[in-house]
């Protein structure tokens, strides 16, 4: 349980470690901006492998978990989690050795053309069927970008047409499959998850539980507020509220954080992405104080999370303070400006440390 300073609203809060189960760290110079506000937060992270190319192979998989490992500092305590990118021709030899040479925790299946650095992906679930038997077989979980991409279908249904026509069907045919849906968005993904088995879990944003779709729109177009899957109307975002708090042990935390510089998103074509991991905690720790769930926030980003991956909880805890903390407009410098998520605003919670690390 959260420790709490006596009656009242609470000073202080320190919990178990938590992990992020879904972050975009990049690579080259974003990479050794991005990966530290992660590792600061995070024990753990389950990393994104949508690099340009992307990480098909144990040996781009071990490569690039070394360029992450190098641009931390060595005392750090932050294990990155690596996920191979599905693509229709992957082997599923390679997926398996890199499983079993614990390069690869997990694989990621993105729709081809679903979102940022997803063209290699998966053109027809189907292909990668002989893939997913072998996961199965191996208990290697499945990650999902669960949107389907049509054009014919409106965007914002793309994740509601995406359960039934893609989901359902791998989860009949692979009843055994761990499956994770990350980043949902919707009250449709919310209930699919609730009436699925023990095999299907969810993570859910810190800015999916904060924003909706007026978001971007407020007062004039607001490329920062814009992600994949976009966020819908208000009402998913509070069914997404009450799912998070609810101490439902199938939804956990994955921030999605997917840092873009500046100028690429505030452009005629903006990319998709929101960079929430320097305040990552005190953005959900808000989120769960306002829904009076504080003493839910624990199992959310620290239990739920390795307990479906059958990964080791944390040893050692982290604070967050109440106290006022203004956020700057824009992070870094040079060539490397990014706009955090909660930029110009104050948040309640400041994030203070870890400690009792092993
Ligand atoms: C992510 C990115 O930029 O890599 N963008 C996003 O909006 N979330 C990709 C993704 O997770 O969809
Ligand atoms: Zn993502």
């Amino acid at each position: 349980m959260p420790a709490s300073d006596g009656a009242g609203p609470r000073a202080h809060l320190t919990f178990r470690q938590p992990d992020d189960w879904h972050v975009h760290l990049r690579d080259d110079a974003m990479l050794a901006f991005a990966a530290s506000y992660t590792a600061r937060q995070f024990a753990r992270a389950i990393v994104m492998p949508n690099l340009v190319p992307p990480v098909t192979t144990v040996a781009a998989a071990e490569a690039y978990r070394e360029r992450i490992l190098a641009v931390l500092p060595e005392d750090c305590a932050f294990t990155p989690l690596m996920t191979a990118y599905l693509t229709d021709e992957i082997d599923p030899g390679e997926v398996e050795a890199g499983f079993r040479k614990g390069v690869f925790t997990a694989c990621k299946l993105y729709p081809a053309g679903a979102t940022t650095n997803s063209a290699a992906g998966v053109t027809d679930v189907r292909k990668i069927w002989p893939v997913l038997e072998r996961m199965q077989t191996i208990g290697m979980p499945l990650l999902v970008h669960g949107e389907v991409v049509s054009p014919d279908i409106d965007v914002f249904d793309r994740e509601a047409v995406f359960l039934e026509t893609v989901l359902g069907p791998v989860l009949r045919d692979f009843p055994a499959l761990k499956v994770v849906l990350e980043h949902i968005t919707t009250e449709d993904s919310i209930r699919f998850v609730e009436a699925a088995g023990p095999t299907l879990a969810a993570t859910i944003t810190a800015h999916h539980l904060r924003i909706d779709r007026n978001a971007m729109f407020e007062g004039g177009l607001r490329p920062h507020a814009y992600c994949l899957p976009v966020a819908k109307r208000r009402h998913h975002r509070e069914a997404l509220r009450k799912a998070a708090t609810s101490g439902h042990p199938r939804f956990f935390l994955g921030t999605d954080s997917a840092p873009h510089r500046k100028h690429e998103k505030e452009s005629a074509c903006g990319c998709a992405g929101i960079f929430s991991a320097p305040t990552a905690l005190e953005s959900y720790a808000q989120t769960f104080a306002e829904e009076g769930a504080l003493d839910r926030l624990e199992a959310f980003a620290s239990e739920f999370g390795p307990r479906f991956y059958g990964l080791p909880l944390n040893e050692g805890t982290v604070t967050l303070r109440r106290e006022p903390q203004d956020l700057p407009e824009v992070m870094g410098d040079g060539d490397l400006r990014i706009v955090p998520f909660h930029a110009g605003e104050t948040l309640s919670w400041r994030f203070a440390g870890r400690s009792g690390l092993p």
